[in-house]
């Protein structure tokens, strides 16, 4: 019952706009979130690659209500290219659609993306595009985009999709983006979706993870396999041990803030670890999304609240 407030909390406007604009409420989301600007991100992503792990770079912020935000966000993005190159950072981007104003204008969202794409696609080394997954009703339009991207002369592997476990249609979307040679980031999902189309359980959207997360390794593309939960990584350690699929053929990813001490525990191991680092003004909803999956986060929050 708590998840589900905080879920509809994390699409609350006023709860955000206070939020956003409160002194503790800054506080309080650095633990999460690597600060508000690019500055902010590349320091973060440093200290990251410095102890052995990837970075995605995300800019917080979704379905932008007009035009000029839009261009704004996908110029953003551009500068965090140019800083990742300029540093020579073991790092990509992360980006929401509607970021990039899919709600606004499909074409204007398509030619950003696009243009985002080229740019990742024309350094040296070649950089890499992940689309991140929002709730269902973007489901398809996201997917339809990523294959269009992907086909795109030059775009082959420099742009990725996320599949989400607890979704019914996520097998068949995995078999098509494999057709595709296309990388995915497997995770569990995190909106709230009705039976209908989603698992309910945790114990059948694991257990899709599972079966997924060998979909994918099986494949020899290179995939993201996203979680915290040490069910889900010891299963893909024993598979790929047992199918002899090499350390190098995929990555973990995990949340910056999040499970900290497995992040360390797989990189010294020498698996490969990617860290998801979120930055920026719009820090509500990713930050009650992180606290519905894991209420207990809620006890950190307060005692940093009363910290004064
Ligand atoms: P689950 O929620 O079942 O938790 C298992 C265990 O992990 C918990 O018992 C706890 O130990 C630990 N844990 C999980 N969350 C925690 C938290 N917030 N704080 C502390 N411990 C925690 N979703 C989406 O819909 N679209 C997307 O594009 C992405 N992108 C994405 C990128 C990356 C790199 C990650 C890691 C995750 C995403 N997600 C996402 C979010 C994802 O769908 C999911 O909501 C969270 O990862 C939580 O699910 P877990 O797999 O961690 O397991």
């Amino acid at each position: 019952m708590l998840k589900a407030l905080l879920i509809s909390l994390s699409e609350n406007r006023r709860m955000r706009s206070i939020a956003e604009h409160s002194a503790i409420g800054k506080r309080v989301s650095g633990r999460f979130v690597a600060g508000t600007s690019i500055a902010d991100a590349i320091s973060v992503a440093q200290n990251v690659n410095r102890v052995g792990a990837t970075v995605s770079i995300d800019n917080l912020g979704e379905n932008v209500t007009n035009a000029d935000e839009a261009r704004h966000s996908a110029q953003l993005y551009n500068n965090i290219l140019d800083e990742i190159g300029a540093r020579g950072l073991q790092a990509n981007v992360s980006v929401k659609l509607t970021h990039l104003g899919l709600d606004v204008d499909a074409n204007l969202a398509r030619e950003l993306a696009s243009n985002l794409v080229a740019k990742a696609a024309s350094m040296n080394p070649r950089n890499f595009v992940r689309i991140d997954m929002e709730g269902s009703p973007y489901t398809q339009r996201t997917l339809d985009f990523v294959h269009e991207l992907h086909r795109q002369p030059g775009h082959a592997g420099v742009v990725g999709a996320v599949i989400q476990s607890y979704l019914h249609r996520s097998e068949q979307d995995i078999a098509n983006l494999i057709a595709d040679g296309i990388r995915v980031r497997l995770c569990k999902g995190a909106y709230k979706e009705p039976p209908d189309i989603a698992y309910q359980k945790k114990s059948e959207v694991d257990q899709n993870y599972v079966k997924l997360m060998k979909m994918l390794l099986k494949s020899g593309i290179y995939h993201g396999i996203a979680t915290h939960d040490p069910r889900m990584i010891e299963e893909t350690m024993s598979f790929s041990a047992r199918e002899k699929i090499s350390r190098d053929a995929f990555e973990f990813q995990m949340l910056y803030g999040v499970r900290r001490d497995l992040q360390m525990k797989l990189v010294r191991e020498g698996w490969r670890m990617r860290v998801y680092v979120p930055f920026g003004e719009e820090w509500y909803p990713y930050l009650m999304r992180r606290l519905a999956e894991r209420p207990a986060n809620l006890l950190f929050i307060v005692k940093n609240m009363l910290r004064g």
